[in-house]
């Protein structure tokens, strides 16, 4: 039987691909076969993940740019497509947090978080689009968030940007479904990552928040991975437009 969840000879960008959710995905969709090219700000650490996947006879670059800098992801995008001769698959997963009391918050904050989340998700989408359309086909996968569906205090950039992503997820799904490109959204809830560190070292807050969630713990990058590579894959080859929540079942539990 043909495996549906193969990606081989896929080219994979993987955005925020040094560590957390991003490597996850990356490191799975390598062993579904595809080329993966991870990206983050720093050449070095990329070269250890990549060298990681390569060691396991995986296929891995790297693609070091930093998301919010058009110049550097445009030509990001287009290295890709010239070293490795297209871009299959974008996952543009790179994001950032920034909390504080309302009354904290600054501008400078709110347009970090904005930039980085949502308008470098733009724009690295336009130009994945533009490669892809030539191919006549592709997969654009977005990392959002549960709070981009539910309210959480402290973090209005953050839930703002995610809620913002899904929105910008279902116009290109519309757009770009006519060549044959298809467009979706992962939304993880709490996961064990580098981000969520300094909530994950007051064990009060673990057990309160397990106590939501009807799976009773938090999500690992192993627990996202799989999606991406079903969405990335010919088995969703019908999917377009859809955010698929990761949660444990948090958000369906009253
Ligand atoms: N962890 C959670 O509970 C959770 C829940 C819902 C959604 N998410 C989303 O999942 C995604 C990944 O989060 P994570 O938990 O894996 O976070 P993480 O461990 O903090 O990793 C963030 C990744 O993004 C990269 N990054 C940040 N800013 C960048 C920039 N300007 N240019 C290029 N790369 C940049 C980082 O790379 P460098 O620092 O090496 O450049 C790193 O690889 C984010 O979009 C996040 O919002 C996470």
């Amino acid at each position: 039987m043909k495996n549906m969840f193969s990606l081989a000879g896929q080219i994979a960008l993987v955005t925020g691909a040094s560590r957390g959710l991003g490597f996850g995905m990356a490191e799975a969709m390598a062993e579904a076969g595809a080329t993966v090219v991870l990206n983050g700000r720093d050449a070095a650490t990329l070269q250890v993940r990549a060298r990681e996947l390569q060691q396991r006879g995986l296929q891995a670059d790297i693609a070091p740019f930093d998301v919010t800098d058009e110049a550097a992801a445009s030509a990001g995008v287009a290295a890709v497509v010239k070293n490795h001769g297209a871009l299959d698959i974008l996952i543009a997963n790179a994001g950032i947090h920034h909390s504080s009391p309302l009354a904290g918050w600054k501008m400078e904050d709110w347009r970090r978080v904005m930039n980085t989340n949502l308008d470098a998700c733009f724009f690295l989408a336009q130009q994945a689009a533009i490669a892809m359309m030539p191919q006549r086909s592709g997969r654009i996968i977005f990392t959002a968030s549960l709070t981009g569906l539910m309210g959480r205090p402290t973090i209005p950039a953050y839930c703002s940007s995610k809620a913002g992503l899904a929105g910008l997820m279902r116009s290109l799904a519309v757009e770009l479904g006519g060549h044959g490109i298809t467009c979706n959204a992962i939304a993880p809830g709490y996961f064990e990552t580098d981000m969520s560190a300094k909530m994950r070292s007051d064990a009060a807050t673990v057990e309160r928040i397990n106590g939501r969630i009807p799976l009773q713990r938090w999500g690992t990058p192993d627990d996202v991975a799989g999606v991406a590579v079903f969405l990335a894959s010919s088995a969703a080859a019908y999917i377009t437009g859809q955010q698929i929540v990761v949660d444990g079942g948090m958000g369906i539990a009253l």
